[in-house]
């Protein structure tokens, strides 16, 4: 346990140093970094250091000089400098009682002043150094390309109202790999994610101290939840770090990152089913639920790589009908238990704030993915920060948040009712059927991909 948290919290620091570099540094012009520092050949640093001289340590001034390669040279120099490393040296042979005199205290004031002084030199130069990592990162990777405009990339590439900081095509893997820490119109696409996947992380190791998700078979549909949230994020990371590499690798992991959102449906579902039910709306659908939420996710899954795989030959509102209906329709079917608590709620229901929060947050999702209201008002503007997608993966993480708690808190105290209604055999049966979404999505995935590879062998052969 301990170890896993030691290393969370290393993938944590590297994560946010990457972070900060992309934040901080622009990589379209590398050279900004240096400072006056390095390229200063005098003397960058003086510094006292403490020299033993029989059996008393008594301070010398020494002078550091940093060169443009980076070489460091200490030197012992000044004359003057030495002079008063003499003087302190002397003064230490002196007697006890005649170093208690006024001038002494006075010089010993001084030191004091001087210790401080060079600390906070020493601070100084060490915020320097910091200063330096991002350029060393650069330096170890020199072949990374800047980023383009929207002009220099296909019309497929393109986004609406984002005119700068697309990533250039056909580079090798290493370049989109590190282009989590540079700074490009996807970086806090991929970080909102990533971050949320490392949160769901967390989140799954702490209900984990106090559920037994492996003999305690009702946990199960909690445990799907928690697994398909991790999934959807990172697929999400995966489509939007490396989704920029070719025309037919951009279908591919957006394909991916479809195959999760369809399998995340399931995992509300499946929740929602077991732990938010009453007994009378269990009573209607008890046969059909989750055979019709593996249905829906399949349909939505295969409604949204269609559209994409067809977004230029129909019109848009078309593809939208592909893409939007089938996933408002799960949506509506996964969430219509939920829905009827929060129309029905009694004081003594503890986990009604946290499914109100996840259907607000899941609506005010829905909006931000539908509009795009910020890059509209601000075009150009948004090309880095504020694109409204990236508010849509905030709002979904803190959505998943609040189904997790809302469901744990279900799970712990509606025990009894939902013990009642399933027989042992569900939990099971709809760990199967999420295997069988999963499988099934992905073949939906990698058929509708075919396709899209013949269209595009087609399209460059009649060049
Ligand atoms: C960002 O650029 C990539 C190409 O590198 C493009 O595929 C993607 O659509 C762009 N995304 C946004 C949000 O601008």
């Amino acid at each position: 346990m301990k170890e896993n948290g030691n290393v969370l919290w290393i993938l944590w620091t590297i994560f946010s140093v990457g972070l900060c570099r992309s934040l901080f540094v622009d990589n379209e012009n590398p050279q900004t970094s240096l400072t006056a520092f390095e390229t200063s050949k005098k003397c960058s640093r003086v510094f006292l250091s403490m020299r033993s001289t029989s059996g008393h340590w008594a301070p010398s001034c020494c002078c550091e000089s940093q060169y443009l390669d980076g070489s460091l040279e200490a030197t012992v120099e000044r004359a003057g400098c030495l002079q008063r490393a003499r003087e302190e040296e002397e003064e230490d042979r002196e007697p006890e009682g005649l170093r208690r005199s006024s001038p002494g205290s006075t010089r010993s004031a001084s030191f004091m002043a001087t210790i401080v002084m060079e600390r906070i030199g020493r601070l100084f130069i060490s915020l320097q150094q910091i200063r330096q990592v991002p350029r060393m990162l650069t330096e170890a990777a020199p072949s990374m390309p800047g980023t383009v405009r929207d002009t220099e990339v296909p019309c497929y590439f393109r986004e609406r109202y984002v005119h700068a900081g697309y990533r250039p095509l056909e580079q090798n893997w290493r370049y989109y790999f590190l282009s989590l820490f540079q700074r490009h119109n996807e970086t806090i696409n991929v970080w909102t994610h990533l971050l949320a996947f490392l949160v769901f992380l967390a989140k799954l190791r702490e209900l984990a101290e106090t559920v037994d998700f492996l003999n305690d078979r009702h946990s199960w549909p909690l445990l799907i939840l928690v697994v398909s949230s991790l999934i959807y994020s990172a697929c999400s990371v995966v489509a939007h770090l490396l989704g920029g590499k070719s025309e037919l690798y951009h279908y591919c992991f957006f394909f991916l990152d479809y195959v999760g959102v369809a399998q995340y449906q399931y995992g509300s579902a499946v929740v929602h089913f077991y732990y938010a039910v009453d007994e009378t709306m269990h009573g209607y659908v008890r046969g059909a639920f989750m055979p019709v939420a593996t249905l829906l996710s399949c349909l939505s899954c295969f409604g949204c790589c269609y559209g994409k795989y067809r977004c230029h030959s129909l019109p848009t509102t078309v593809r939208k009908v592909f893409q939007v209906v089938p996933s408002a329709l799960a949506y509506i079917w996964d969430s219509s238990t939920v829905a009827k608590r929060l129309l029905f709620w009694s004081g003594d229901d503890p986990a009604i704030a946290y499914h109100f929060g996840q259907v607000a947050f899941f609506l005010s999702c829905a909006f931000f993915f539908t509009f795009p209201v910020l890059e509209r008002c601000f075009p150009g503007r948004c090309d880095f920060l504020g694109h409204s997608h990236q508010i849509f993966h905030v709002l979904l993480s803190c959505c998943t948040l609040c189904q997790i708690h809302a469901s744990h808190l279900d799970f712990v105290t509606r025990r009894g009712l939902y013990s009642r209604l399933h027989g042992s055999g569900e939990p099971a049966l709809f760990a199967g059927l999420y295997a069988v979404t999963l499988v099934v999505c992905a073949l939906i995935a990698a058929f509708v991909l075919r396709k899209v590879k013949q269209m595009l062998d087609l399209t460059a052969k009649s060049k």
